[in-house]
């Protein structure tokens, strides 16, 4: 399938999913982790003030999040549905001071934004997951950098190729014999069509090489949702006990980074830093 091609279902499945994405992150007990760990990074490493660029924001769930706080947030999707879908939630909410503009288009060029401009950048929950080509990825990484101002956090996070080896052997048995599985299995690329889009997964050392490559320093490398991944059902029960999920948060918080936990996540996320 061509580049072309696989662009054009990305953009679909995300055009048919602006309420699922919008939810994603405050529902499921998985995507609980993905979002609080996240954000326990953001409150981590964001200057106190300024202008973040979210970077395939998708319908701005993090963004709407951040507003909150006080930053200005510019936000930036491939898909026009989920702009749209941001814009009416922002003259809602009356946010319009805080939440300054929504563009499209993608990673691979962020000539609508002026170089050393943003105060923080973030690309969240798998956009430059989506970027389907190894040069685009490397364009995309080079663009995510110039934006940012110098000594500006950036945070990126992605599909993690090999954890999905745990999904194979839970979820997805049956895929184990589809044609992509091989390709999948020596170089990340999925070419979506078995419930889930075209992406690339990511190997750790992979990640971080992209942006130290381009020229960013990498401050950590974490795990988002860490060893509770692929576990939904098992999770939403620990969930429950207010007191084993309250022991259970502070053990996935002292595991994060461990390279186990980092190996069997969902999502994992670089933090670098423009030098
Ligand atoms: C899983 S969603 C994540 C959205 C949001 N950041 C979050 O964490 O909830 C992935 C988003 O990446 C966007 N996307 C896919 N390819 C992209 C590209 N090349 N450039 C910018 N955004 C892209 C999709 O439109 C979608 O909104």
């Amino acid at each position: 399938m061509s580049y072309a091609e696989l662009r054009r279902k990305i953009k679909a499945y995300y055009t048919d999913s602006v309420n699922n994405e919008w939810r994603r992150l405050t529902t499921g007990a998985i995507s609980s982790l993905e979002f609080n760990t996240t954000m326990r990074f953001l409150n981590d490493y964001l200057p106190k003030k300024g202008i973040i660029l979210d970077a395939g924001s998708g319908p701005g769930r993090y963004a709407f999040t951040l507003a909150e706080y006080g930053y200005k947030i510019m936000l930036f999707d491939y898909t026009p549905a989920n702009l749209a879908f941001a814009k009416r939630k922002i003259k809602r909410a009356g946010m319009q001071k805080s939440i300054i503009g929504a563009v499209e288009g993608s990673l691979v060029d962020l000539s609508a934004f002026q170089s050393n401009h943003f105060d923080a950048v973030m690309c969240l929950g798998g956009p430059l997951s989506h970027v389907v080509g190894r040069k685009q990825r490397q364009q995309a990484a080079k663009e995510i950098i110039r934006v940012a101002k110098r000594g500006a956090p950036i945070f990126v996070s992605v599909m993690n190729k090999m954890s999905a080896m745990v999904g194979f052997v839970r979820m997805f048995r049956n895929e184990l014999a589809a044609p992509y599985f091989e390709n999948y299995l020596k170089n990340g690329d999925y070419p979506g069509g078995y419930g889930f889009t075209a992406y690339h997964g990511f190997e750790p050392k992979e990640l971080q090489d992209l942006f130290a490559k381009q020229g960013a320093k990498v401050l950590a490398t974490t795990a988002l949702e860490g060893y509770g991944s692929y576990s939904e059902k098992d999770l939403s029960k620990l969930r429950r006990n207010k007191k084993l999920w309250k022991i259970w948060l502070s053990v996935h918080n002292r595991t994060i980074t461990h390279p186990s936990s980092i190996g069997i996540s969902q999502h994992i996320m670089v933090v670098c830093r423009k030098v």
